[in-house]
């Protein structure tokens, strides 16, 4: 555990990130009516490994939100109960959650969005395209299993966009760790300080409260029952003469604080904002006890949405024309309404529907005349956004993820993140009249960022081979296929677990000598891929083609 003790938090210097930048090519003016919107926005992703409870500390937020009724319906998604389109019962069979969407709570004068992300590892690209579009994150962790293998990878994404990530150590209510030892393996694990800003108040069955260490409260929570309502909360300081706290657990709390408040330096909500620390809460989702405490310091001290880097140098928020970026594409949400559906993160200005935007990608000005506010299979008209909004436009067909949406002098919001692909297949199309509906699907899905494509030059039929992250990829488009567009397909999985783009000059790439196992493909745009069945190979390769770089991302 770092050495932090805790102080109010405090407006910071790396909150002011909206002022004015000069280093920026485009006008930057700040707009007094986005800068109020934008104060009030909160736009966060939660992270955890598959039922460490993210589902729940959802569910749970929304009802201490006042928002009951989309409550249910969040734990109902997960259970797929109230499915209504065919793909969505693969999420059922499988208990995972494919998609992601986006919440909407209006909460003590602050308008949150929160995006959910597949907690399935094998969806980690989707995830971590859905990070590009939060402003900060809520890692939870299960008390009793610490930091599992799925944290980590998705805190790696986070801590490569430095976002400032806040930890619910979820589960109290049950045989879990020791706080301390959980707080040293975040520590030791993510190299990231942990400050706990609360601390529990017993734990397992005798879990009964937490204690503020910002405001120097002992909460003590009266159960509930199933956890439906939100839990009355008994406040008191630690030297309250008549405590309804047991004699024994007060004094171990006043020991533990004692030797948390002697361990130094005050928690550093700048050193958050640059992700160089967690402050830590404890609680369980499933009783909510906790929840509260942890919901208004979330409030108080995640970020609102800051200026993000373009090739015209840093955009701040608040300025008064709308700005931003396609991080998720989807084809067939719905099946009532068959379109496809670009999900757009404001980052600058103001959206109006009817506006007419560049796209700049294209070069084309585009009016968006159909936005909507999704959560699910609904969606409603958006008439209005700001930064940190998430919009749903109907793509008109050339939208591509990380694509720029603008007005004004156009710039370019830095790119989406790439994973190299680890398994690979050979897709076939089982009936020839159903070919039209194969490509269509298959380019539809690749646009989505819902598989990569690779082709082999040699090849006599030119069957396309799939290149995905995670094995259940491949199970996704094969359903999706048949279910979406009437295409049913066979799959040859392939020997082949590593991908490197190949770049030199076209005599070198010509002169290119693999080993008799690896495998020479195409990407989509002619670009050379070569597939290595492990390391080995391909350190082998790179020494027998000296000339030549190997690449993970093009
Ligand atoms: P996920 O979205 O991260 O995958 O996890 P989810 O919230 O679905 O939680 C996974 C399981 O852990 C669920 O149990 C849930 O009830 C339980 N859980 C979540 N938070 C807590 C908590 O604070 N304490 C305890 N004791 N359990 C918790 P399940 O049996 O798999 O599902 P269900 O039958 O409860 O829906």
């Amino acid at each position: 555990m770092s050495s932090e003790q805790v102080n109010s938090p405090q407006p910071s210097a790396a909150e002011t990130s909206n002022s004015p930048s000069t280093n920026s090519q485009v006008p930057v003016e700040s707009d007094p009516v986005v800068r109020e919107q934008v104060k009030k926005r909160r736009t966060f992703a939660i992270i955890s490994h598959p039922d460490a409870g993210k589902t729940t500390l959802t569910e749970k937020l929304l009802l201490y939100s006042g928002y009951l009724n989309v409550a249910g319906s969040v734990r109902a998604r997960k259970n797929q109960r109230a499915v209504t389109s065919d793909w969505m019962a693969m999420e059922r069979e499988r208990g995972i959650s494919i998609t992601s969407t986006v919440l909407n709570i209006n909460f003590q004068g602050f308008q949150i969005n929160l995006l959910d992300t597949p907690g399935h590892q094998d969806f980690s690209e989707d995830t971590y395209r859905t990070l590009t579009a939060a402003d900060c994150a809520v890692m939870v962790i299960d008390a009793a299993k610490g930091i599992e293998a799925q944290t980590e990878k998705l805190f790696k994404v986070c801590a490569l966009r430095k976002i400032p990530i806040l930890t619910f150590i979820n589960k109290m209510d049950r045989p879990g760790r020791e706080p301390l030892q959980l707080l040293g393996e975040i520590e030791e694990v993510l190299g990231i300080g942990a400050a706990p800003l609360n601390w529990p108040i017993g734990s397992g069955t005798d879990f009964q409260g937490v204690y503020d260490r910002l405001k120097k409260q002992v909460n003590l929570f009266e159960p509930v029952a199933h956890g439906s309502l939100m839990v009355p909360t008994k406040v008191e300081t630690l030297d309250a003469e008549s405590s309804a706290l047991d004699p024994d657990l007060r004094k171990k709390l006043r020991d533990e604080i004692e030797l948390l408040d002697g361990a130094g330096a005050s928690f550093d909500r700048d050193k958050f904002l640059r992700a160089e620390v967690t402050p830590v809460f404890f609680g369980s989702a499933l009783t909510n006890f906790g929840i509260e405490p942890f919901l208004s310091a979330f409030l108080e001290l995640s970020p609102p949405p800051g200026a993000r880097d373009s090739d015209k140098g840093p955009i701040p928020a608040d300025r008064s024309q709308f700005a931003g970026f396609i991080f998720k594409i989807q084809a067939n949400m719905d099946p009532r309404h068959r379109d496809r559906i670009a999900f757009v993160r404001v980052c600058s200005g103001r959206f109006v529907r009817d506006m007419s935007v560049q796209h700049v990608q294209s070069g084309e000005s585009i009016r968006i005349s159909r936005s909507h506010r999704l959560f699910a299979n609904n969606r409603e008209s958006m008439d209005e956004a700001y930064p940190g909004d998430i919009i749903g436009i109907v793509n008109p067909g050339g939208f591509h993820l990380g694509d720029t949406l603008c007005e004004g002098k156009p710039f370019q919001y830095k790119g989406m993140p790439q994973f190299s692909p680890e398994h690979f297949a050979i897709l076939s199309c089982n009936e020839t009249l159903r070919r039209k509906q194969f490509v269509k699907g298959i380019d539809q899905l690749v646009e989505e960022g819902a598989i990569q494509i690779l082709n082999d030059p040699n090849a006599f039929r030119k069957e396309p081979i799939l290149a995905a992250v995670g094995q259940l990829q491949f199970e996704v488009v094969q359903y999706r296929l048949e279910a979406e567009y009437g295409a049913k397909t066979s799959i040859q999985k392939l020997p082949y677990s590593l991908a490197r783009w190949v770049e030199g000059t076209p005599e070198d790439l010509e002169a290119l000598q693999l080993p008799t196992s690896a495998m020479k493909t195409l990407d989509r745009e002619n670009h050379v891929v070569a597939l290595f069945g492990g390391k080995w190979e391909l350190e082998y390769c790179m020494k027998q083609n000296p000339k030549l770089e190997f690449k993970t991302v093009r």
